[in-house]
């Protein structure tokens, strides 16, 4: 492994093992996500077809996919074992992946949802949310689920997971739904999760659902649906920690990443936050949400948040924090870096009056607290508003820093700040006055911890030889 990389990177690395002396975030070629202790290459493999299963669109595939992976369970002590989905369309409702799995889509092979909602079982709420998120109640179990997991991998040559959502998004608008709706990935209670190398469309709800996992990567995942399809937020790492999200291009009707800790007080007693959360190359449009948000749902707490280099274009905003009375829970240590903006409505946004509560229980008393936020280095065209950033009356959120930031705003107020104080520099159109202090030593902004910007590998021009 280090003779693939240079002195730089190689210093870098010895440095980090010195302070940290925990596992590393290895940098291969440029990627800043964790190399899993999991061989990619399974010692045993088994296509879907030996099972039965026929690709032509119409037949319905889930006792396939059930027997499937019933049968490679008996090599989950012997390294683990592949399934492997030939060039074709299987249908299927919603089945359980094990531990030591591989899941690979090849190309042109094409994973279909059910449009029978009786094909997607319902299964108990998630006790950090103690109901479904849009029905009280139970809610639909995702097409693709797992649950107590380790070591699974969810990859392909860039084959496709359809999730036909638009039957969902009808039910949805026409409020027949029973349950809340699936998701098309939620893994929950996991670990050293990889889902890389694929296409998601059409989810009927959100995508990528790490919930209450750690150690997650998704890496070089496409992910499609309608810009105007309800709720179809792209990847949202919920209560979980280590995750790396690379090298992604979303488009869809929510948020593109939203990272959650449960709701209210049922995510306050839970107490599972998310945090050691990268984002790196991210690219997307999102016309109705944000390209990156936290909340609402943040709970059980949100920190050690680091993005860098993301472009988002024709979208309403490109980052939020979300959040309401009721929620307790907090969100700080947020560095942001490396933002391109295009046809914006709303560069950063942030709400403290997000409202949307599980129940009548809720303690309006538990007030989020929200700190440490630094953003620099965004540009932006064609902006309408630059920032549009209110904290809660009685709850400042305390320590914004924000740094070279070079939006072109067309609004004659492009700064609404209420209940927000910290720092700023070189932010053009003008800041607001609650961020009007310089950025000093002493102004306490959240800084990039090391173990990211140490190792980032530079412009090769640059790197020692
Ligand atoms: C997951 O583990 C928990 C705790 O050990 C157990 O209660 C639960 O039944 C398990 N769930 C599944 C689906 O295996
Ligand atoms: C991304 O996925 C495509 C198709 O699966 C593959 O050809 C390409 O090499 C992958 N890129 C990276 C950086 O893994
Ligand atoms: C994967 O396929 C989608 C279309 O299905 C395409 O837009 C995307 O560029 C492909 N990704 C890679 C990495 O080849
Ligand atoms: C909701 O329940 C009703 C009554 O059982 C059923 O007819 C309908 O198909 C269900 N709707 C969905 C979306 O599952
Ligand atoms: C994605 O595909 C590329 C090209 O086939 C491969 O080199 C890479 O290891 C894959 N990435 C992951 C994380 O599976
Ligand atoms: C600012 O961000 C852009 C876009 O990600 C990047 O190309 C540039 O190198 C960054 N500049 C600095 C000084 O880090």
């Amino acid at each position: 492994m280090f003779m693939f990389l240079n002195c730089q990177q190689l210093v870098a690395l010895i440095l980090e093992l010195l302070l940290f002396g925990k596992p590393l975030w290895v940098v291969s070629s440029s990627s800043l996500c964790k190399e899993t202790s999991s061989g990619i290459d399974r010692p045993h493999s088994v296509s879907i077809t030996e099972f039965g299963a026929v690709g032509d669109g119409l037949t319905m595939n889930t006792k396939a996919f059930e027997n499937a992976i019933f049968y490679l369970n008996s090599f989950a002590d012997k390294g683990g074992a592949q399934l492997f989905i030939p060039k074709g369309q299987w249908l299927t409702g919603s089945f359980m992946l094990i531990s030591h799995l591989t899941l690979h889509i090849d190309k042109d092979a094409q994973i279909l949802g059910s449009t029978n909602s009786n094909d997607w079982p319902v299964i108990d709420p998630l006790p950090s949310y103690g109901r479904g998120r849009e029905l009280p109640g139970g809610r639909h179990r995702s097409l693709i689920y797992g649950c107590n997991l380790t070591d699974v991998i969810i990859t392909g040559d860039n084959g496709t997971i359809d999730g036909q959502g638009s039957v969902w998004w009808n039910w949805f608008r026409s409020e027949t739904l029973n349950y809340t709706r699936p998701h098309m990935v939620e893994l929950i209670d996991s670990k050293d999760v990889i889902i890389s190398n694929l296409t998601f469309r059409n989810s009927p709800f959100w995508n990528i659902h790490p919930v209450y996992c750690s150690q997650v990567i998704v890496q070089n995942v496409t992910i499609i649906a309608p810009l105007d399809s309800p709720n179809t937020d792209g990847i949202d790492p919920d209560s979980s920690d280590d995750v790396c999200i690379e090298d992604c291009y979303i488009s869809t009707g929510d948020d593109l990443i939203a990272i959650k800790s449960g709701w209210d007080e049922y995510g306050i007693s839970y107490a599972h936050p998310s945090t050691n959360i990268i984002i790196h190359r991210l690219v997307g449009q999102t016309t109705s949400s944000s390209g990156i948000a936290i909340g609402s749902e943040m709970s059980g707490g949100v920190s050690q948040i680091h993005v860098e280099d993301v472009h988002f274009f024709n979208s309403n905003r490109g980052f939020s924090i979300k959040t309401s009375r009721g929620r307790g829970g907090y969100v700080r240590n947020v560095f942001i870096t490396g933002v391109i903006l295009s046809n914006l409505k709303v560069a950063l946004k942030f709400n403290g009056n997000y409202g949307e509560h599980p129940d009548e229980s809720y303690d309006p008393d538990a007030l989020p607290s929200i700190e440490k936020i630094s953003i620099q280095n965004v540009t932006g065209k064609n902006i309408k508003v630059a920032g549009h950033l209110e904290g809660i009356e009685g709850d400042t959120f305390k320590h914004i820093c924000l740094s070279d930031i070079t939006l072109d705003v067309r609004s004659k107020s492009p700064w609404i700040c209420s209940n927000v104080e910290g720092f700023s520099e070189m932010v053009s159109p003008d800041i607001c006055k609650p961020l009007e202090p310089k950025i000093n030593p002493d102004s306490k902004c959240y800084q990039m911890s090391n173990h990211l910007r140490s190792i980032r590998p530079r412009n090769k021009g640059t790197s020692l030889q």
